[in-house]
């Protein structure tokens, strides 16, 4: 048996494991006892407690804790032009759209943000297609966790973040960081510019979203849900999207399960399925 800092027990594990996964989707196997035991050990040490079960009766009659239990429990993991072919889809999306010659914008939802890479390597790839640093183009970026927008809203980056980076891009993108944000670099406001951060739970009964969308990224989020949790978040993507629009997964998700929803295009890149104006989408 390991001599733990704080006292762990298996009950302890289920009410976390019930509660994350009430509040934000987040489906935790069993294999997962020691990451929430090290993520969660740290809001223990900062609040002073020493079992798990005073952390959860603290968290039941705290409100503010809920979250930074949250954020503790997140996996944030992301990088700029993650899954890079999407940004190829993307900018001939963008371009189809212009060449209808339709006055509008077009608009993104990067719906599990996390620290921002995606959402501004989703505006970088617009300054690119249009040519301009004001592209007729808007982006929303949303994520539960209120850790990583606060970060993604900064736009700084460590140099590690960016070592994979083309060169033309940082040139382009990026301003170096001085005095004390040497050794870090800046998102140019530009690209800021026309990126808005809101926090937003996927598993939020209504979303209070102003659609419709051409675009919904939702990358790398939907494998922490279960099948039944993934398909109501795709009910609700649905009526979200244009024509046109179209829904860009994480490399290992699968919505095969909601065929009667969104049809794959290839390239874990799905369309929604329409059907006659009178019919209602079923299961
Ligand atoms: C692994 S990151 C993926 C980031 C980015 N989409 C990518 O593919 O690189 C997953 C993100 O989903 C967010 N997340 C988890 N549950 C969520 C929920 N119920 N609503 C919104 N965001 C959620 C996490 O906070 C985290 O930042």
């Amino acid at each position: 048996m390991i001599d733990r800092e704080f006292v762990f027990n298996p009950e302890d594990f289920e009410r976390i494991r019930l509660l994350i996964r009430s509040r934000v989707g987040i489906a935790l196997s069993d294999k997962k006892r020691d990451l929430v035991y090290s993520r969660i050990a740290r809001r223990l040490r900062s609040l002073g407690l020493r079992t798990f079960s005073d952390y959860l009766d603290y968290l039941a009659q705290e409100q503010d804790e809920m979250q930074d239990f949250i954020n503790a429990l997140t996996t944030n993991l992301t990088s700029f032009f993650r899954e890079a072919h999407h940004f190829d889809f993307l900018a001939d999306q963008m371009r189809q759209v212009n060449a209808l010659g339709q006055m509008r914008r077009f608009t993104i939802w990067s719906s599990a943000c996390s620290t921002g890479e995606e959402a501004y390597s989703i505006a970088m790839t617009a300054i690119e297609t249009f040519g301009s640093w004001t592209p007729p183009v808007k982006i929303l970026a949303t994520d539960v966790d209120t850790h990583v927008l606060a970060q993604a809203r900064q736009g700084v980056y460590g140099l590690e973040r960016i070592e994979k980076m083309d060169v033309q891009r940082l040139k382009a993108f990026f301003l170096k960081g001085k005095g004390d944000r040497q050794g870090s670099v800046k998102i140019r406001p530009e690209v800021q510019a026309l990126v808005s951060f809101q926090q937003l739970n996927l598993l939020a009964p209504s979303w209070h979203l102003r659609g419709p969308f051409d675009a919904i990224f939702c990358r790398n989020v939907m494998i922490y849900f279960d099948k039944p949790t993934q398909y109501s978040v795709l009910e609700k993507f649905h009526p979200l999207l244009n024509e046109s629009g179209l829904l860009y997964a994480g490399h290992s998700e699968s919505f095969q399960h909601a065929a009667n929803l969104f049809k794959s295009k290839g390239k874990t890149i799905y369309q929604p399925v329409r059907l006659a104006s009178n019919n209602k989408v079923r299961r």
